[in-house]
């Protein structure tokens, strides 16, 4: 029991923060997620794409049997949980799989092929967090199902590279590209590769230990610099293709030439997910390489069927969206943004707040994008978040202008202001800020246009 006399102590309460690797989108990247997202939006209209949003989670195995159970993601990178019932489920760590499995599900196959959406969503990783990345991070994403030709690759890598112009940051990336070839060739190469590295496994990291015997075809881009060194020996992968798969691939280079894309033949790119078949492709960072890749894709033909689906062709790419972002920011580039204020409206009294109301619903309908101080600040107070919004205008209503019908409105840069009757106020404004910057975008018109 406690003392009456005695202060109960209050618990320190230690304020909450985010979860390691996860941040909040404030206002001011939103700008940037708004940004990209209408150029995503755009092009994807532009080229016939549809969206598609998956759930945010999944059962478990529609992303271990398609990512592949030995690739970085699955082994160590997913966040799975129980659910009440004991089913084991998995937060999405990557678009693709969703997508198929939603193709399979809703029999997509039996749509006008190809079938091509595009979805920006969240994604989650349990990666070591650090510069470029995170455990929840966003991609946007295209996938092509139900079509396969070099001249589709091209397209899609053609789109990505249309839409990194479109954020002004083509030029820091540079686009990495091989091929892995059909499964069938893959294997013989893996075996291939499986025996180079046999007798040599003292020299690779623990890592490249593991996975020789799952995925030999991941030694090929592993960072640590023993590794490396074995990796620039190994058999190269092209002299162990088919002729299909190379074939394939010339072509595709032939389109690519055609367009005018530069790109790199790396024989080493892999890819860190296994449903990869023939053209694989990565856009790395003219500076650091691999390390910090805006985007990465390829072609996956085998992932429908083997997810249970009907044999289906299919090509996709995304890219992370955080990573577009800083390198937009690196590339001083601002977000275009249709946040700012025009006017801000100021009131004294009880009387002159209630013409605000209607006022500012006013202007919002003309197109006028206007805050009002409605609390119960000083007029100077008002004034100073006026200048701290940076409006133009400010509209003053005392009680002066409430018993005379009229408002002030005060050119906030040049320190003028004009007395006008309060049924021109709006009139007033749409020429002062001019026809062509009114905001008079309202999506719910078209409902009954
Ligand atoms: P991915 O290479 O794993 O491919 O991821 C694509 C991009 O997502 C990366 O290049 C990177 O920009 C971003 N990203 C990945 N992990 C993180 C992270 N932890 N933090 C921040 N950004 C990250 C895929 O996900 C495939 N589904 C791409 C694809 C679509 N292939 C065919 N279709």
């Amino acid at each position: 029991m406690t003392d009456k006399n005695e202060v109960a102590e209050t618990p320190k309460i230690e304020a909450f923060r985010t979860p390691k690797g996860v941040h909040d989108i404030l206002p001011d990247d939103h700008e940037y997620h708004t940004f990209i997202k209408k150029v995503i939006r755009h092009r994807a209209r532009q080229a016939g794409f549809r969206r598609i949003s998956t759930p945010v989670f999944e059962y478990t195995d529609v992303f271990a049997r398609s990512i592949g159970a030995s690739s970085d993601i699955v082994s160590k990178e997913m966040y799975t949980f129980e659910d009440k019932k004991g089913r084991s489920l998995t937060l999405k760590p990557e678009g693709t799989a969703g997508v198929v499995r939603s193709f399979i599900q809703h029999g997509m196959n039996q749509l006008p092929q190809p079938m091509m959406l595009f979805y920006f969503e969240p994604f989650f990783r349990y990666d070591r967090p650090q510069k470029g990345r995170y455990r929840q991070f966003w991609q946007f994403g295209f996938e092509v199902l139900g079509e396969s030709d070099p001249a589709l690759d091209a397209q899609l890598i053609q789109l990505a590279n249309k839409i990194h112009k479109d954020l002004g940051i083509a030029d820091l990336f540079e686009l990495q590209l091989n091929t892995i070839g059909t499964i069938e060739a893959r294997k013989k190469y893996m075996q291939i590769l499986e025996d180079y590295y046999t007798g040599k496994e003292r020299s690779l990291c623990e890592d490249c230990r593991n996975r020789l015997s799952k995925n030999p075809l991941r030694l090929l881009d592993c960072k640590e610099e023993d590794c490396q060194i074995l990796a620039e020996l190994a058999p190269i992968m092209i002299d162990h293709l088919d002729k299909e798969s190379i074939d394939y691939h010339d072509e595709l280079k032939e389109y690519l030439d055609e367009t005018g894309i530069k790109y790199t033949e790396n024989p080493k790119l892999v890819r860190g997910l296994d449903y990869y078949s023939k053209t694989v492709f990565e856009f790395w960072d003219k500076n650091e390489g691999a390390q910090n890749a805006i985007g990465g894709g390829g072609r996956y033909d085998g992932l429908v069927e083997q997810m249970g689906g009907q044999d289906t062709p299919a090509v996709g790419y995304a890219a992370g969206v955080e990573r577009i972002i800083a390198n937009m920011k690196k590339a001083k580039i601002k977000a275009p943004s249709k946040d700012e204020l025009h006017v801000f409206v100021a009131q004294l009294g009880r009387e002159a707040k209630k013409k605000c109301l209607p006022l500012i619903n006013d202007l919002h309908d003309a197109g006028i994008k206007t805050m009002g101080a409605l609390g119960k600040g000083s007029i100077n107070v008002q004034l100073r978040m006026a200048n701290k919004f940076k409006v133009r205008y400010t509209v003053l209503i005392g009680l002066t202008e409430v018993r005379e019908e009229t408002a002030i409105i005060r050119d906030m840069e040049r320190g003028s202001q004009i007395t006008v009757d309060m049924d021109e106020v709006v009139e007033r404004l749409v020429k002062l800020i001019g026809k062509e910057n009114l905001d008079l975008y309202t999506p719910g018109e078209l409902l009954y246009s």
